[in-house]
């Protein structure tokens, strides 16, 4: 069943989440004069016109990236997030949300290699235009042809990570963002990183998940803990309270297996200003846990035993300490000992692939606008009006509906996340 389409979630607060954190997860892997792969196992379709039909019928980016584009106060941190959005976007008006490929080949470098995997014949179609653009693009601009730098695959990446395993420069940065629709994806997430780590335990695995009510989604996190990783990280978003009919998603997390060191104190340091310009209401919060295999593993064997307390490195913010939510940007994060954030490093070799050629979708009139919440809230971007799109082929192929509002309710079959 592939009935997801990632064009009516673009931008949402959990891209948001999921893109700011693969933009410091490369800027990582940067630093060290060695390649790496990166690979893509859900990879979507790359680029997302935001004034596309299915963008704009679902509005998802005023939750997200919609909020923070007129954003002034941005924490240091964000803004390479940031920087990478608004220069595909040179015109001012937000018009395209970055997918992870995209991203991935914005923040890597020439030698590193991208393994892109997609299921959806259409979306697969799609990048494989994007990337082909922007490789026409590059030329033009003079940079070298990069052979086989970039491959697509149209198939499973649930089953083709373990082929890529271990990559031959020893070094990966993983991303597994399946759609949730199925519950099935979380056991095969579990598995295929199970079996990844036997292969290579010194990858970096980066997993997005919802946080739903669903009990597939409520016990994630914990099964991820316990598998065969050194060390993890779980940082969480909600943007508001659930609605009684459970409907929406408005949490979700990344869960980071072997993650920098820079990551967590990164986090701290920048979360409470994304709960603020992204919260809804006083629900909105931020969890960050971090724990090692030892811990992880303690954390499995007590489950069920009882109410679960923080053991060895396991710690916890919100919403058990509070601390997590509603902090104002400025104020003071209290956490004894906690060094300060560093400054985000520089990023690599950026190159420019501007959206610039097919003409995809059709731009609805209005767009990101919702003003939300008194004070320090940022000012919602421009609306997005006028000349049809002139991009890389971002996803707005009309064969597929958002799916039912009932199905994104994490609530039952075909419950999906976005
Ligand atoms: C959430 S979207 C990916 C978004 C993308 N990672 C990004 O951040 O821009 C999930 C994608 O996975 C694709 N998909 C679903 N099952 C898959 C599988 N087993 N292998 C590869 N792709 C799959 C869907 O077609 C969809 O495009």
């Amino acid at each position: 069943m592939l009935s997801y389409r990632h064009a009516f979630h673009a931008g949402n607060h959990a891209d948001v989440l999921k893109h700011f954190v693969q933009v410091q997860l490369h800027l990582y892997m940067n630093q060290k004069d060695v390649a790496y792969t990166y690979i893509d196992t859900h990879s979507g379709a790359g680029v997302y016109a935001l004034d596309s039909f299915q963008a704009t019928k679902t509005g998802e980016y005023d939750t997200g990236i919609g909020p923070l584009w007129n954003a002034t106060d941005v924490p240091e941190a964000l803004k390479p997030y940031l920087d990478l959005v608004k220069g595909m976007n040179p015109s001012g008006k937000m018009r395209y949300y970055p997918g992870s490929p995209y991203v991935a080949d914005q923040m890597s470098r020439l030698d590193d290699r991208l393994r892109l995997f997609e299921l959806h014949p259409a979306d697969v179609k799609i990048l494989n235009e994007n990337f082909r653009k922007a490789e026409a693009h590059k030329a033009e601009q003079g940079e070298r042809a990069r052979g086989k730098r970039v491959l697509i695959e149209h198939g499973d990446g649930f089953q083709s990570l373990k082929k890529l395993l271990p990559p031959p420069s020893r070094r990966a940065l993983v991303l597994v963002d399946p759609p949730y629709e199925v519950k099935d994806d979380y056991k095969k997430v579990r598995d295929a990183l199970e079996e990844a780590l036997g292969r290579f335990p010194s990858g970096m695995y980066a997993v997005w998940y919802p946080v739903l009510q669903r009990m597939e989604s409520r016990q994630f996190p914990d099964r991820l803990k316990r598998l065969p990783a050194k060390e993890w990280l779980n940082v969480t978003l909600t943007v508001s309270t659930p609605g009684p009919d459970g409907i929406g998603l408005h949490s979700s997390g990344m869960f980071i297996l072997n993650p920098p060191y820079t990551l967590e104190p990164m986090l701290r340091e920048t979360m409470p200003w994304l709960v603020q310009a992204l919260g809804k209401d006083a629900g909105a919060r931020f969890t960050i846990e971090t724990g090692t295999q030892l811990t992880g593993a303690a954390s499995g064997r007590l489950a069920g035993e009882g109410p679960r307390l923080p053991v060895g490195n396991a710690r916890r913010a919100s919403p058990l300490s509070g601390k997590g939510s509603l902090r104002l940007p400025g104020e003071k994060m209290v956490r004894e000992g906690e060094a300060p954030a560093p400054a985000a490093p520089k990023a690599g070799a950026r190159r420019a692939w501007r959206p610039d050629a097919n003409v995809q979708g059709k731009p609805q009139a209005g767009g990101p606008g919702e003003g939300r919440a008194p004070g320090k809230r940022p000012a919602a971007a421009p609306g997005v009006t006028g000349a049809r799109l002139g991009a890389p082929r971002a996803d707005g192929a009309r064969t597929a509906g958002p799916r039912p509002t009932g199905a994104r309710t994490g609530g039952g079959k075909g419950g999906g996340k976005r």
